[in-house]
């Protein structure tokens, strides 16, 4: 039997709106070691993701696999604590698929965050990057296979993923809080092993500025689900071009809680501002 998207994803999404009172308007997904962002919310609804039918669970480490949804600055949020990655073996339709589910819930602008290594020696760990354009090197893309003309369009334009005007707000944010924020390129990688020295040579020559695992199969779903989208990197560890030494889950835990009070307010004024 043909197992149908559609209903998977309504399955979904009225699980979750069953426990809500309220549209969500903005989604946001933490990346590794950003967990912490949850907190913002008051009195949040908490659903597991392996509670919620079709939804994958999250097994990677620091990703809390929690829904939260609540109210900020009277904008319905959803936040999504932790993430489902293709490394973790899953489809590339069962990573995005809770995006899917987000804009089934109603849900209009995503704001997507991760954890990167830096390939551009602007951007050291800790900074906060704006991702204003990506490269999908992860040999796979979420919207191969049939296309649901009811989700998105069958060749959906990536010529601006990323939404200029609120990478506008996101600098106005920046400045007036005094804190560094960098333009630039996310290149993504199937992972999970890291990149070798070489690798990175070849992608800071590709124009890549950051590179990860994840972000990119979900943006292009949003594009394709026609969200506005928001990225933003955590700078976790510079790569291999700039030492050689292995990078351990610590060190991108711990950088990443040095970028944490920036994120905040970032993320806090985004809500407010887009
Ligand atoms: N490479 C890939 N993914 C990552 C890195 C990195 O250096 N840091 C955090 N996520």
């Amino acid at each position: 039997m043909r197992i149908d998207m559609l209903e998977n994803i309504k399955k979904a999404a009225d699980f979750v709106a069953e426990k809500i009172d309220f549209t969500p308007e903005i989604g946001i997904i933490l990346g590794t070691g950003l967990n912490s962002i949850g907190e913002l919310l008051e009195d949040p609804v908490i659903i597991s993701y392996k509670d919620i039918p079709e939804w994958k669970a999250s097994t990677a480490p620091s990703h809390q696999g929690r829904l939260l949804a609540g109210k900020l600055s009277n904008r319905g949020i959803v936040i999504l604590q932790g993430r489902l990655h293709y490394y973790e073996g899953y489809s590339m339709q069962d990573v995005t698929f809770p995006i899917r589910v987000l804009k089934a819930l109603g849900v209009e602008k995503l704001i997507v965050t991760n954890a990167a290594g830096s390939l551009n020696e602007k951007m050291i760990p800790g900074n906060l990057v704006m991702i204003n354009d990506h490269i999908n090197w992860m040999g796979n893309n979420p919207l191969i296979g049939e296309n649901r003309d009811e989700l998105g369009i069958r060749f959906p334009s990536l010529h601006e993923p990323y939404n200029k005007e609120y990478i506008a707000i996101a600098h106005k944010i920046a400045e007036d809080n005094n804190f560094s924020l960098q333009d630039g390129t996310y290149l993504a990688l199937s992972g999970p092993s890291l990149e070798t020295r070489a690798e990175c040579k070849m992608l800071a020559k590709m124009g890549a500025d950051v590179v990860g695992m994840s972000t990119v199969p979900e943006v292009i779903v949003a594009i394709h689900s026609d969200m506005k989208v928001i990225g933003i990197s955590v700078v976790t560890n510079l790569s291999n071009i700039f030492h050689s030494k292995a990078h351990t889950q610590e060190e991108i835990r711990d950088n990443a809680a040095k970028a944490k009070q920036n994120l905040e307010t970032l993320i806090l004024e985004l809500f407010k501002k887009i």
